[in-house]
């Protein structure tokens, strides 16, 4: 029931703060600095010995993967990466024993996926699931996992299940980190961060009227890039796979790094770029990218850390709050989904309902 909203998309994204707490509910210990993730069924011995670990979904939920394997490999120093599960499964992969394969799916009922996870199940693979909905096939696949607990997600594109993945991804992120090299001073500092999180994005979705205005704007170009780099290139990833999926406007992410060899030669008047500028050791570098756009009359909206001056004539600057550095990707993808949800909305697309897409695909 979408009780007063005009869709669930919007319920969706205002309902975010309390799925985060109810994700990080009962999952956080505050006398270790680690979290407790009983579902995973494994012990701090086993949970050392993974040398690398895969990351497996699709559509929003393999982002979600590459949010997570930067976690992961940040946090617990452990060389992560994601990769579509259709991809994976049809290319005979090499399954490793040392290797962690993480399944991420808000349905659990995603076909793909479901025979990437019985694939590596079969060849002997140790695998989790990152799952919102309990007792789904992929849940009962895996040898334990950490539920989502988002709560029903109804609009095709998803929010509040993506966002708890981005939260399940950094507390498997601690908790590997916990049990290698993470002290307990840097665990307090991140567990602390986890708990600011429903508060923080609160103050994101209050920001929705500015948000709409500039995505109004945004809705009437063609086509528009979405970049970012690091933290924010999946991000800008998420962002535009949002953007196209609801608004049917040409969307493309690039590293900002990459612009200059060779999407730059569409930027112009008519094409404007979302850029993800987080508050971090790149900033300096992402601001003199900015510059190459402006310098084209590329029209730019960013979406930065609070209290940024960045020196560049932005059309649009959005703000998020602050978090650790290693955490940022979480709430600079909120602020995305604002804009493509009225992006759509403004033009008269069935917002929770896109054309050509269902909410799981569970055939070939
Ligand atoms: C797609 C949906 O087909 O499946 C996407 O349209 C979703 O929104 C993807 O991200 C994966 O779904 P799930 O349930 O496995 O997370």
């Amino acid at each position: 029931d979408k009780g007063s909203h005009e869709h669930f998309m919007r319920k969706e994204i205002l309902e975010q703060p309390e799925a985060v707490r109810r994700c990080l509910r009962g999952r956080l210990d505050e006398r270790f600095h680690t979290v407790r993730l009983g579902g995973l069924e494994m012990d701090a011995r086993e949970a050392r010995e993974f040398r690398r670990v895969k990351i497996l979904g699709c559509g929003s939920a393999y982002y979600a993967g590459q949010v997570g394997a930067q976690f992961i490999e940040e946090l617990a120093r452990i060389p992560a990466d994601a990769e579509p599960a259709s991809e994976f499964r049809y290319r005979n992969p090499v399954i490793e024993k040392d290797t962690l394969y993480v399944a991420v799916s808000q349905s659990g009922e995603t076909y793909d996926t479901l025979v990437a996870v019985q694939e590596l199940k079969r060849k002997g693979g140790r695998v989790i699931g990152l799952v919102n909905v309990v007792g789904s096939s992929i849940a009962r696949e895996c040898d334990g996992g950490i539920y989502l607990h988002a709560g029903p997600e109804v609009a095709v594109a998803s929010t509040k299940a993506l966002t708890n993945m981005d939260v399940a991804f950094a507390l498997l992120g601690i908790h590997l980190g916990r049990v290698r090299d993470v002290s307990p001073a840097d665990g307090r500092r991140l567990l602390a961060a986890m708990q600011r999180l429903p508060e923080q994005i609160e103050s994101i979705v209050a920001d929705e009227e500015h948000l709409a205005d500039v995505a109004t704007r945004l809705a009437q170009a063609p086509s528009l890039f979405f970049v970012g780099r690091t933290r924010g290139y999946p991000v800008a990833r998420e962002g535009a796979q949002k953007f196209k999926e609801i608004s049917y406007r040409h969307a493309e992410a690039y590293q900002t790094s990459e612009l200059k060899h060779g999407p730059l030669a569409l930027v112009g008047p008519n094409l404007p770029t979302v850029a993800i500028v987080p508050d971090d050791e790149l900033l300096e570098r992402n601001v003199g990218a900015l510059h190459e756009i402006t310098a084209r009359s590329g029209p730019l909206c960013v979406v930065t850390h609070d209290g940024v001056d960045l020196g560049v004539p932005a059309k649009d600057v959005i703000t998020v709050p602050k978090s650790e550095p290693e955490l940022d990707p979480l709430l600079l993808t909120i602020p995305l989904q604002i804009l493509a949800y009225h992006a759509a909305r403004t033009l008269g697309h069935d917002v929770d309902k896109p054309r050509n897409l269902a909410k799981s695909v569970t055939v070939e």
